[in-house]
């Protein structure tokens, strides 16, 4: 695998000096906050099998639902707990008596509960007191650990929290038996700075492993996960496809990519399956990926211009940061009227009509001109009609 850390002499300075852990966990919670996304709901047989696919592809954890929201979640969480993969599964709970026991219930390896401490949801989702809302973390903390459970807490809304409080907030979570904190960035106000600082700071004080689970409302979810990291943030959480309410989660797939092949930093995920697992999901959520998305899209290996293929086409790293085959993709080379002549070669070669045996140089120089004609008219030009093109010319 390319590592840019190693390689590249600008991320290597800039990287210097920094407390990056060497491994880091992924939590995936498409099945959770990823369900959230606005229209999508799985039937348990879905989630089942998109619980495989995601443990098939490495994940630490799986997050598989919010167990007290409906019979179905249970039945899924249930059967997905059954089957003894090697991902640890969690369950959500709010910070209530009545959620941790449904968790519990269906037989979870970790307890994810939550509640909110920003001073928005304080005043107006839960009414509460500071102090109160610390008393009731430590009692669903301390409920779940008699349970022998493991927990994962969860300030929701940390980062619109002030910063003593918050650390406050944690520091009795972790008295109360809390093995791993995670800080949420609710509605995804963080940029990377804010983030490594909030990480650096919470590090002076917590000494169990920190996690971050960042939203997309302004599209940094991925940058501020990986600041979260180069602040010693030793687990992510993210969805594939990056679904998830409103903007979205943090991209597994490019949480992952830029962990290894950027930072080289270790992850258990098998790169080659992301492709694979990001259709699956798409598939069963029925939100498509957009073609330009990165890592999976359809486009994230595609070349259009004369320029990139032909650089492309004879070195593949001129217009590709890594190879498609390392996250299971492959590249494309796309006919259109920026397509140059190498290019058109290429893809004849593809079709198995060699320039110079097959054709002449005349009858090439025609395709060339009817495929770019066709570009002209707003047209993606598929292998089909290149095939019409050569039969055309060719006869
Ligand atoms: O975004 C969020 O705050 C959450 C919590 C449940 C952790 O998803
Ligand atoms: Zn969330």
């Amino acid at each position: 695998m390319i590592i840019y850390r190693e390689e590249n002499e600008i991320i290597k300075k800039a990287l210097e000096n920094l407390n990056i852990p060497k491994r880091v966990y992924i939590f995936d919670t498409t099945l959770r906050d990823g369900e959230q996304t606005p229209g999508v709901s799985l039937t348990p047989e879905e989630k089942i099998e998109i619980a495989i696919k995601l443990d098939d592809l490495g994940v630490d954890v799986i997050e598989a639902g919010f167990p007290v929201s409906s019979l179905g979640e249970q039945e899924a969480i249930k059967k997905i707990c059954s089957l003894n993969l090697n991902a640890e599964i969690c369950g959500l709970a709010r910070a209530v008596k009545k959620d941790i026991d449904v968790a519990i219930d269906c037989g979870v390896d970790r307890i994810h509960t939550f509640i909110a401490t920003s001073p928005l949801h304080r005043e107006y989702k839960l009414r509460k007191s500071k102090e109160e809302i610390i008393d009731i973390a430590v009692e669903a903390i301390e409920y779940i650990k008699e349970h022998g459970i493991k927990v994962e807490f969860s300030a929701e809304d940390a980062t619109r929290t002030e910063l003593d409080y918050l650390t406050e907030v944690y520091k009795k979570a972790v008295e109360a038996g809390a093995d791993i904190i995670n800080v949420p960035d609710t509605v995804g106000v963080m940029i990377p700075r804010a983030m490594y600082y909030l990480i650096n700071e919470l590090k002076k004080e917590i000494k169990v492993p920190i996690s971050v689970h960042c939203h997309n409302d302004f599209g940094l979810a991925v940058a501020n996960s990986l600041a979260a990291v180069e602040a010693g943030a030793e687990q992510v959480h993210c969805t594939i496809n990056g679904l998830g309410e409103r903007g979205g989660n943090a991209a597994l797939e490019e949480v992952v990519m830029s962990l290894m092949s950027i930072y080289g930093i270790e992850t258990n995920i098998k790169t080659e399956k992301l492709y694979e697992t990001s259709q699956l999901v798409s598939k069963y959520t029925e939100i498509k990926v957009q073609p330009n998305k990165a890592i999976v899209g359809e486009n994230a290996f595609a070349h259009e211009s004369g320029i990139h293929a032909h650089g492309v086409l004879a070195h593949a790293l001129t217009y590709e940061p890594i190879p498609p085959e390392l996250v299971g993709q492959r590249r494309r080379i796309i006919l259109g009227k920026h397509t140059g002549t190498h290019a058109i070669e290429a893809k004849l070669k593809e079709l198995g009509i060699v320039v110079g045996k097959d054709i002449n140089n005349e009858q090439f120089e025609e395709i060339v001109k009817r495929i770019k004609a066709l570009g002209d008219k707003g047209k993606r030009v598929t292998d089909r009609d290149v095939e019409a093109i050569v039969e055309d010319v060719v006869g």
